[in-house]
């Protein structure tokens, strides 16, 4: 089987974890790359061996099939669609727009060109997550009935990245909350409304000492940075299935205690692990065993395999299957993430107009560097 060609637009800090992650997926050839800071592509062409070229360039190269975008939150929606107005599917780094109307408008023009269109987070296909939900399909924990999702840290002031994190777009929830999301999607299905409460604290922040190297010609250590989002995010997804998930995402806070996700079913508990990791622990509860146990991960790729989502699309586009990370799953999650502030406003419930189908889950025995057909 021939490799599928893969260009990447967006060379920043994500971009190694996938041309490094991609190589291990047969199917998988990262051929070229661009950032509108030329210097930027380049050093992954001498580091991983793509192509490094303008913008236009690669939208116009023609062995390639699909596109991802690696650019910040802000420019997702108009790359993407530029890339499906190249004739490309296109497949984007999270969160997949950041407004409604944006995300609605790149899904009807996919359709119309009769492309496809994915999104990360994509470690919902790990073996962590994928165990949890095997767990939970399988009936361990009896009918999931409520449970917690729960990121809370003190912000990304030391994370030495660009700080686009207190922006438009960006705040914890569309930052971090893709990967909760879409993990309780997964397992639970579609959500049907979102009540919540929401708390900007401090109008500014100040930055770490750590602005990476890309940024500190435009930001120096300890320049004070308006935050124009929430940063605690507190609230109930009620999904479809009937479960209630309690959900906190903060930057506000110094030290928790709780677990990434837990499940709480009529017949017993789940811990599930981060899932913004592709690996375990996972860790059930059932009131004859009377403790938490580990549960053993049968799945592969419990090591980060970001891009594994653009892997599955390939075969997808292969078969005609419809691909896991998708288009539709995605913009579900972006509408759950939006009610958070939009409820908080109201000062009440908001139900949600998308849905979307539950990812297929993978099959146990794939051999290494595969994926369903
Ligand atoms: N950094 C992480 O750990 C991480 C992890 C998971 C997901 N992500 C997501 O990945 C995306 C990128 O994050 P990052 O940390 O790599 O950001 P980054 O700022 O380090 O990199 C983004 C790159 O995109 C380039 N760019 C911006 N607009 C462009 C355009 N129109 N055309 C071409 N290039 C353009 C920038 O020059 C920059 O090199 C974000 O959506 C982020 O949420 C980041």
């Amino acid at each position: 089987m021939g490799k599928t060609k893969i260009g990447i637009i967006g060379c920043g800090m994500i971009s190694d974890a996938y041309f490094k992650a991609a190589q291990k997926f047969n199917i998988l050839e990262v051929a070229a790359c661009a950032d509108v800071i030329a210097d930027r592509s380049a050093q992954k062409q001498e580091a991983w061996g793509a192509e490094s070229m303008s913008y236009e360039a690669l939208l116009g190269r023609k062995d390639l099939e699909v596109i991802i975008n690696l650019t910040p939150p802000l420019a997702h929606s108009k790359v993407t669609t530029d890339i499906l107005n190249a004739g490309k599917h296109a497949y984007s780094e999270k969160p997949f727009g950041v407004d409604a109307d944006d995300a609605a408008k790149v899904i009807a023009l996919a359709k119309t060109k009769n492309l496809r269109v994915g999104s990360a987070p994509d470690t919902f296909m790990g073996a962590g997550q994928q165990t949890a939900r095997k767990l939970i399909d399988d009936g361990w924990i009896g009918k999931p009935l409520a449970g917690t999702a729960i990121v809370m840290g003190r912000g990304p002031e030391k994370w030495g990245q660009a700080p686009f994190f207190y922006d438009y777009g960006a705040g914890p929830m569309l930052d971090l909350g893709p990967y909760y999301i879409t993990s309780l999607v997964n397992m639970l299905g579609a959500a049907e409304s979102v009540t919540a409460v929401t708390r900007r604290f401090d109008d500014f922040r100040t930055l770490g000492a750590e602005v990476s190297d890309a940024y500190k010609d435009q930001y120096k250590p300890y320049d004070k940075y308006p935050v124009t989002v929430t940063t605690h995010l507190t609230g109930v997804i009620e999904f479809k299935c009937g479960a209630v998930i309690t959900v906190i995402s903060s930057f506000d806070v110094y030290k928790h205690g709780h677990s990434p996700i837990e499940i709480y079913g009529s017949q017993g508990s789940l811990q599930v692990p981060d899932p913004n990791t592709f690996g375990g622990p996972v860790k059930v509860f059932r009131p004859e065993v009377g403790e938490w146990e580990t549960v053993a991960m049968p799945f592969r790729y419990s090591e980060n395999s970001r891009s594994i989502g653009v892997a599955d699309m390939a075969y997808a586009l292969r078969s005609g299957r419809k691909h896991r990370a998708n288009g539709e799953l995605a913009n579900h999650v972006l509408e759950i993430m939006l009610a958070f502030d939009k409820s908080s406003k109201a000062g009440g419930k908001v139900m949600l107009e998308t849905t979307c189908e539950r990812p297929e889950a993978l099959p146990l025995g794939l051999d290494e560097g595969m994926l369903p057909e």
